[in-house]
């Protein structure tokens, strides 16, 4: 990783310009780390929002020949459960946390 680069953003610095997506480690910690290691400077967890939800009917994904198109729909267990489960763990992590959180309402 070039540790020439750095940016800030709310007051710290990072020093690779890649944060793992939204997603793509849903909140499993494993694999938030491995991000990180992999050279992401903060990973970011699965999208939460207030109250817990399905998401959409099956099929979610299907590959194309262009690459993966995925609707999950939001699914996730609740802001409640996420810090719950997932935040006190997370202060394990060995780099920033960004908790994606989604509304429905202003
Ligand atoms: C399997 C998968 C799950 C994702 N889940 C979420 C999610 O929960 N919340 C969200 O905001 N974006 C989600 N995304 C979108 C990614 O965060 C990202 O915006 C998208 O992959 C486009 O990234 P790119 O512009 O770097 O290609 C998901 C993407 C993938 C591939």
């Amino acid at each position: 990783m070039n540790k020439a680069y750095s940016w800030t953003l709310w007051n710290r610095k990072f020093d690779s310009p890649i944060l793992l997506a939204s997603g793509t480690a849903g909140f499993g910690l494993e694999l938030l780390e491995q991000g990180y290691r992999d050279g992401a400077a903060a990973v970011i967890s699965k999208a939460t929002t207030l109250k817990p939800r399905e998401g959409n009917q099956p099929p979610r994904i299907v590959e194309t020949r262009f690459g993966m198109l995925n609707s999950i729909g939001l699914a996730n267990p609740g802001v409640d459960e996420v810090l719950e489960t997932l935040l006190p763990q997370a202060a394990d992590l060995p780099c920033p946390l960004i908790v994606n959180v989604a509304g429905e309402t202003v």
